[in-house]
């Protein structure tokens, strides 16, 4: 089996899984969410997001979080942005890193961010511009890799096309998104390979959404492939505004049992990330959709 030895975990919990939920959440549980998930040993939190929040309300206090958050050394603290006013409000609060996102639908990037693909990444263009002046690394994100919600198939040329594209530009890696879940371990591989005969395979990444049970399975197809940095979020939570149905990512307590299993090394503390995704599920007040964390209650 070729496996990678050691993984990078991104933790988008605080952002894509709680930019969905309906509920007020306080400001200050969000910032304890990120404290224990540092302590729990993750070194990449996705902290909040500087979007239109009229578009994702429950985003409106990023700022808040972000100032409020007790800082530690060596983690990185990113931002989703989606221009350069999110740029620069995710800069403002000394996001360490931020994360821009296309789609790979352009359905989807008109429910999403309300532009085509190509008036998307025009958009970035300044954002990339400044954060290469002020050496702020700049993630990329491409949704619907596996399917779109309004428009069903995506071609893995598509994708390939756009995370070149966005390669070129100056992001420093591409996370792959299936973002309504619906990908399995044949196509997910089948795509990477395809966008791995363009693009580095130490330059991707996988960010799998849970909604048909899929996405661990899928993330073992991906390290097969070589991939070794997997997005995850804490508790399963998650979703997006604008692709109704499409439940939580792959609960980053599962990927730990998962790569703890393999003996592939990542650095967190099981029990302690459990412990945080509990405190975040009794905020608010639903079961934690983590199945490892339910079985080792
Ligand atoms: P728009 O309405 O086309 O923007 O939205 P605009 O440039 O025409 O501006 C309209 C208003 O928005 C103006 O305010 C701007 O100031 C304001 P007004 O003059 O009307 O008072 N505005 C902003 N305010 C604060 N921060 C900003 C910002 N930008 C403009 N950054 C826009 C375009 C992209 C802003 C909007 O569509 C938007 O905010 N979309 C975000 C949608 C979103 O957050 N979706 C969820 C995240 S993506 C995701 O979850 C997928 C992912 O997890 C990967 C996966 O699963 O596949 C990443
Ligand atoms: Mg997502």
């Amino acid at each position: 089996m070729n496996l990678p030895k050691k993984v990078r975990i991104v933790e988008v919990g605080p952002r894509d899984g709680l930019q969905n939920e309906k509920q007020a959440i306080p400001t200050a549980a969000k910032i304890q969410l990120i404290e224990m998930l540092v302590d729990a040993g993750l070194t990449y939190i996705e902290a909040g997001s500087f979007v239109n929040p009229k578009w994702v309300p429950q985003m409106a206090d990023s700022a808040e979080v972000f100032a409020g958050i007790n800082r530690k050394p060596n983690i990185i603290y990113a931002a989703l942005v989606p221009n350069l006013q999110g740029y620069e409000r995710a800069i403002g609060v000394n996001a360490n890193e931020v994360a821009i996102f296309a789609a790979a639908s352009e359905a989807f990037s008109q429910k999403n961010i309300n532009c085509s693909i190509s008036e998307s990444i025009k958009r970035f263009e300044a954002l990339i511009s400044a954060a290469q002046v002020q050496r702020i690394p700049v993630r990329g994100y491409i949704s619907c890799v596996a399917g779109c919600p309004y428009s069903g198939d995506v071609e893995p040329a598509t994708v390939t096309s756009i995370a070149k594209e966005l390669l070129a530009m100056g992001c420093y890696e591409i996370s792959l998104g299936d973002t309504i879940g619906v990908g399995t371990a044949g196509q997910i591989k089948k795509l990477i390979e395809v966008v791995a005969q363009e693009t580095p395979i130490e330059k991707l990444a996988v960010h799998m959404h849970d909604t048909y049970g899929q996405a661990l399975t899928n993330i073992y197809a991906s390290l097969e492939m070589g991939v070794n940095v997997i997005d995850s979020s804490v508790a399963g939570l998650g979703g997006c505004p604008y692709a109704v149905g499409a439940s939580g990512n792959v609960a980053t307590e599962d990927l730990v049992y998962l790569l703890n299993g393999l003996n592939i090394e990542h650095g967190v503390d099981l029990q302690k990330l459990i412990h945080a995704g509990n405190f975040i599920s009794n905020i608010l007040n639903k079961p934690n959709q983590s199945k490892v964390a339910k079985a080792m209650r």
